[in-house]
């Protein structure tokens, strides 16, 4: 791709496009399905067929249990779903059928080939680019709603044009990246902070750009609906995300000098988010960021600002992740350490799998560097997740090549049904994700004690624990990321 390339010189060949009547959505993951599913409910005279090669997936999406846990996600789909939001594997039939198709398919790092390791795969956007030149309508609109790289837009269009079977096709593209956060997707599609519209500044761009707005006009504030340039809107996107992680390795920075100082970290960034100008969010210290975004976004802008020829950009946000991988890594082994520097066949319950609460999500989860830690040191681990499922935990364990090395038999880690079956005979807890329950008046902390061997220890990577005195006065020893006990 080179930015060099103009499109404000392109011959603009557009079709005439009325309001916008059946929408397609290709790729029904984390952003396609509760995206499109809430947009259906909401535009109910708006057919809206959400398309995936995965029949696994698709299939899930039309039974009783959702391949995705999303707070008031399945009352959307309940509802919308057979009247005019549908999900099929008719990926070819719905892009035919549709005048506006967002493309959400995953976006993820390269693992092999020219720029690994940062550079985003785009194999998936360009496939869904090609069944889009071979089989959509005429004047149907494009909109990147994945991540996707700055000025991606020039690279679908040259697809676009050259695979295309028909010498007169147009195609509009736009930008509309997804700012939802798991765990709390619906809320923020209901009435979202903003909504990125991007496109080119040409006729057919700004007509396609208001099609767009139209339909989210139906139900978002209009002042939170912002119109711009297109490549402004695809590194909108990067931006926000690096910015936000880049929040949250500053805090883990802070947290790491608040336990050699017997400062609280806590009441640091408590004082911090008074100041309206660092404002309250993202100001969390614990064992680090996950979910599937902040790692790739961060090393797509890396990549970019190296191909741009900025190596200091790219050394500069290098640091928030060199820092996230540092904090995960510190906490193993503070673990390790205060377990008298050996945890060889000692059982510790992992409470908390998914790289948040509210998700099933455990893509990049800081539990798998965790467990993978502490199972090389030889520990027995139990793991308990309310929202995650063995499988799932197998799979994401085994592609970090997480492994026993003491272990004689089995995988050297137990998934358990419940906390307290979790902790039971256990040394030592440990918060990887900070589900209510876990926080919950209901846990019996006593019992809790009572169940596991002495010295009985918490590590607390997820703030979980408030009351850390009380569970002094149990018999525990309580460690938490950034307080300097
Ligand atoms: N997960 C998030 O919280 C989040 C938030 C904002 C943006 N994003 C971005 O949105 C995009 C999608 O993320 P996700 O988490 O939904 O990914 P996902 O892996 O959950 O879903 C992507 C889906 O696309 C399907 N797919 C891939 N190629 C296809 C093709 N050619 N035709 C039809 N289906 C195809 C896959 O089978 C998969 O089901 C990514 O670019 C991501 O960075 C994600």
């Amino acid at each position: 791709m080179s930015p060099n390339v103009s499109y404000f010189n392109h011959n603009s060949r557009d079709a005439p496009r009325g309001p916008v009547k059946n929408i397609c959505c290709i790729g029904a993951g984390y952003v396609g399905g509760p995206t499109c599913a809430v947009l259906a409910w909401k535009c109910p005279d708006i057919k809206v067929t959400i398309t995936d090669i995965s029949e696994e997936r698709i299939a899930a999406w039309n039974s009783e249990e959702l391949p995705i846990f999303e707070p008031g996600l399945d009352a959307v789909v309940k509802e919308a779903r057979g009247r005019n939001l549908f999900f099929s594997t008719d990926v070819d039939g719905s892009i035919a059928a549709a005048d506006l198709i967002f493309v959400s398919v995953n976006t993820p790092t390269k693992e092999a080939g020219i720029g690994a390791g940062l550079a985003a795969d785009l194999c998936y956007v360009e496939a869904a680019t090609r069944r889009i030149a071979t089989v959509s309508k005429k004047g149907a609109i494009i909109v990147e709603k994945s991540t996707v790289p700055c000025r991606t837009a020039e690279s679908m269009r040259k697809i676009l044009e050259a695979v295309s079977p028909s010498t007169d096709a147009s195609f509009e593209i736009l930008s509309n990246p997804e700012f939802l956060a798991e765990g709390t997707a619906i809320e923020d599609l209901l009435d979202p902070a903003r909504v990125l519209i991007g496109a080119m500044p040409t006729p057919g761009g700004q007509l396609a750009q208001q099609r767009l707005a139209e339909v989210y006009a139906r139900w978002v504030r209009p002042e939170a609906i912002i119109t711009m340039g297109l490549w402004s809107s695809e590194l909108s996107k990067l931006a926000a995300n690096a910015l936000l992680a880049q929040r949250v390795s500053s805090i883990n920075a802070i947290a790491a000098i608040c336990e050699k100082t017997e400062a609280n970290v806590h009441e640091v960034s408590s004082a911090c988010r008074l100041d309206l100008r660092i404002g309250s969010k993202f100001l969390e210290a614990g064992v680090g960021f996950g979910g599937s975004c902040f790692q790739k976004d961060l090393q797509n802008l890396i990549y970019l600002s190296l191909s741009l020829g900025l190596p200091e950009v790219a050394e500069y946000w290098k640091q928030v992740l060199v820092m996230n991988a540092w904090t995960k890594r510190r906490f193993s082994k503070d673990i390790v350490q205060k377990m008298f520097s050996t945890i060889t066949s000692k059982h510790i319950a992992v409470l908390g799998f998914a790289f948040k609460a509210d998700t099933g999500d455990t893509r990049e989860a800081p539990a798998i560097d965790v467990c993978r830690d502490l199972l090389e040191d030889g520990a027995v681990v139990h793991i308990y997740d309310p929202k995650v499922s063995e499988a799932s935990i197998d799979r994401a364990l085994m592609a970090k090549g997480a492994c026993s090395h003491t272990a004689t038999k089995g995988k050297g880690y137990i998934v358990e049904p419940s906390m307290q079956q979790a902790c039971a005979g256990a040394s030592a807890l440990v918060f990887m994700t900070n589900w209510t329950e876990f926080s919950s008046k209901q846990v019996d902390w006593k019992a809790i004690y009572q169940s596991m061997s002495k010295p009985a220890f918490i590590f607390d990577g997820r703030n979980v624990v408030k009351d850390v005195e009380a569970l002094k006065k149990i018999g525990f020893s309580v460690y938490k990321s950034g307080v300097g006990y």
